[in-house]
Formats: structure tokens, C-alpha cells, sequence
């Protein structure tokens, strides 16, 4: 089973969505195994988008990720970090396809590209952003009680 990390931004969390986000992955049969509150500093910020180093909107986009608390989630499911990004829909809000998560909630990417949702790109990506935002401790292995229909055999 793959494992991925999904951050509810600043601005997901300050508009009071991020019940609304989580039921979305959850009705699909995506296992939340890590869940918290994070207010991350700047050299956190730095490091979790490092491959945007240089880049124009670097600064914003650091500034943008620190301005209050973020909804960390590791979630896990059959290739689900493909299907993660899929319901969250295109980087740029106005072409993100309504029914995605910033398709539906979000406007203009803006300064800092205030698009509610982060979601790792790939398995090494993944395996990386996870284990930067959780310890061991902070992840959970647990059966939740639907698993056999998503996953009839
Ligand atoms: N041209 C841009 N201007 C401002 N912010 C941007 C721009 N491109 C990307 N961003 C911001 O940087 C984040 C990381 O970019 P990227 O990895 O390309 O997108 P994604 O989050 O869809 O994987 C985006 O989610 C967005 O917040
Ligand atoms: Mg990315």
C-alpha cells in the first residue's frame, strides 16, 4: 500500500475547511494514518519546498506556508499518491476542474500560490515530505472497518 503527505495550507485552515478536505479523502477509502496541527518556521518551510529554491515566487511561497498552522496528513491507499493529486486538482486554481479539491475551493493562485492544499508529486517525494513532517510515533497501523469493500479480493 502507498503512503503519501497532504498539508492543508494556511489559508484551508483559516477559512475553516479543513473538515470539509478531509471528508473528501476519507469517503474515497484513503486511510488517514498521521494527523496534526503544524506552525512551521522558516528553515521548515525552506526544506519542505527545496526543489522551488531560486525560483520567482520562492520568498511568497515560504512566507505563504508559515503564516499560521497547517493541517499535516500522511494518508495511505492503493497508488494513492496519483489519485491524492488527482482530487486535488491542477496547481493553478482557475484551471483545477470543479469537483477537485481546489477546483471547488480555491480562486487565484495569487502571491505565495495560495491553492489550500499541498500533496507529495511522487514515491520518492512521498517518502520524503513524510518523514520530514511525522516521526515514527506520529503514524499509525490500524484496520478501519471498511478496508474489505474498497478492497474486495
Ligand atoms: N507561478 C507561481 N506563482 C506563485 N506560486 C506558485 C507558482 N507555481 C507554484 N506555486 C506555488 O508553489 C507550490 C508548489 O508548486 P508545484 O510543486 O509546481 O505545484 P503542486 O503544489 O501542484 O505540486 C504550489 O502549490 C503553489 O502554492
Ligand atoms: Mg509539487
Amino acid at each position: 500500500m502507498q503512503q503519501t503527505l497532504v498539508l492543508i495550507k494556511p489559508d484551508g485552515v483559516q477559512r475553516g475547511l479543513i473538515g470539509e478536505i478531509i471528508k473528501r479523502f476519507e469517503q474515497r477509502g484513503l486511510k488517514i494514518i498521521g494527523l496534526k496541527l503544524v506552525w512551521v518556521d522558516e528553515k521548515f518551510a525552506e526544506k519542505h519546498y527545496e526543489e522551488h529554491t531560486g525560483k520567482p515566487f520562492f520568498k511568497e511561497l515560504t512566507s505563504f506556508l508559515m503564516e499560521g498552522p497547517v493541517t499535516a496528513i500522511v494518508l495511505e491507499g492503493k497508488q494513492c499518491i496519483k489519485f491524492v493529486r488527482k482530487i486535488v486538482g491542477n496547481t493553478k486554481p482557475q484551471d483545477a476542474i470543479p469537483g477537485t479539491i481546489r477546483g471547488d475551493f480555491a480562486h487565484n493562485l495569487g502571491p505565495g500560490g495560495r491553492n489550500m492544499i499541498h500533496a507529495s508529486a511522487n514515491e520518492p517525494d512521498a517518502k520524503k515530505e513524510i518523514k520530514l513532517w511525522f516521526n515514527n510515533k506520529e503514524i499509525f497501523d490500524y484496520l478501519r472497518a471498511d478496508q474489505s469493500h474498497h478492497y474486495k479480493k
